[in-house]
């Protein structure tokens, strides 16, 4: 049955009387935001009482564990379900084929497993991918051309993926867009006995512009240099082949998948939300987060208002959560 036919016309029929009252308008609302909607993304780096403010993602901080907890700590008063963890790693640490993302003892399984300790009630999720830890920028190991080799890529994501693991992760979320790495990071986690780790497969990641505050943030943007991510992320242009990710991430064994960039793709996030009825995510990330602060700064738009609009049009396109550098000050404003 269509609209038409089960509506009344003008004049029996009036939208503008449920639009009224403000008790209307909230007893007939399709969608809401709650905290319970909301992932933190951090970024966390080595040292003691650091706090260093990101140039192109003004409000967004690198912390070291110790500054991080009491931010930690928020989440859980706020009731934000997850944080994600994000490292900034020393140059001196960078190599070509980022294998100090797979130490044991690194900065991120360290963080994980004193988070965990201390927060336990609170989820943590961690990156997988090589950007942070390469000397190119590049999410994989390159050849000679500098195209990122796939097989020999995800046998370290593998590696990384088990390390946050034994560390007590609770979520792993590869953002490197290799081919089969969802297949092989689950087949491991199982075969380790981490049965219960659960796998956010960033399964439409597009090759975007939308990172570059981001890639400031880690410090990847200088190593990456003018070479791009066009030959692993996907093309702006697809939307079949969204699908056709996610499906094959699914089959591989992801609890979850995830849309990004956010608000330029949310008819990316619509289509795979309607196709396959699965726990879907989308990350509003650093450009978009950069774009509506520098708004913000200069008057041009009020912040507040359009950082609440543009998390519930996420909900309304179908995400069941949003990761995103506004999830405490969502959660703070939804609170009081
Ligand atoms: C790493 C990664 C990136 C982002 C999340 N994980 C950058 C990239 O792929 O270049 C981007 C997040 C953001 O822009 O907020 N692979």
């Amino acid at each position: 049955m269509s609209q038409h036919e089960v509506f009344a016309d003008f004049p029996a029929g009036r939208p503008r009387r449920l639009r009224r009252d403000d008790f209307t308008r909230r007893l007939v609302r399709e969608s809401r935001l709650s905290a319970d909607d909301l992932i933190y993304p951090v970024f966390v780096a080595e040292g003691k009482g650091l706090r260093q403010p990101v140039p192109s993602l003004p409000g967004v901080e690198r912390y070291s564990l110790d500054t991080l907890l009491p931010v930690a700590e928020e989440c859980v008063e706020l009731g934000i379900p997850v944080l994600a963890l994000f490292p900034v790693i020393a140059p001196e640490l960078k190599t070509p084929d980022g294998i100090a993302a797979t130490r044991p003892d690194g900065l991120i399984p360290r963080v994980v497993a004193e988070l965990k300790k201390r927060l336990p009630e609170l989820g943590i999720l961690t990156d997988v991918a090589l950007d942070p830890y390469t000397s190119h920028g590049q999410d994989g190991l390159i050849d000679e051309s500098g195209y990122v080799l796939n097989e020999p890529t995800v046998e370290i994501l593998v590696r990384q993926a088990l390390a946050q693991a034994e560390a007590g992760v609770d979520i792993v979320a590869p953002s490197d867009m290799m081919d089969g790495r969802i297949g092989a990071v689950r087949q491991a986690l199982e075969g380790n006995g981490h049965i219960h780790t659960r796998i956010m497969a960033y399964s439409a990641k597009y090759a975007s512009a939308f990172y570059g505050p981001f890639r400031d943030a880690v410090g990847s943007a200088s190593n990456l240099g003018k070479s791009n991510k066009a030959a692993y992320q996907m093309d702006p242009g697809n939307i079949d082949e969204a699908l056709r990710e996610v499906a094959l991430d699914l089959r591989e064994g992801a609890d979850m998948v995830m849309v990004k960039p956010g608000m330029p793709y949310l008819d990316v996030l619509r289509r795979v939300k309607d196709t396959f009825r699965v726990p879907t995510f989308a990350y509003q990330v650093s450009g978009e987060y950069a774009m509506i602060k520098a708004a913000g700064a200069n008057g041009w738009l009020d912040e507040d208002k359009v950082v609440m609009e543009a998390l519930l049009a996420f909900k309304r396109a179908g995400a069941d959560g949003i990761l995103t550098y506004f999830a405490l000050d969502a959660a703070r404003r939804l609170k009081g």
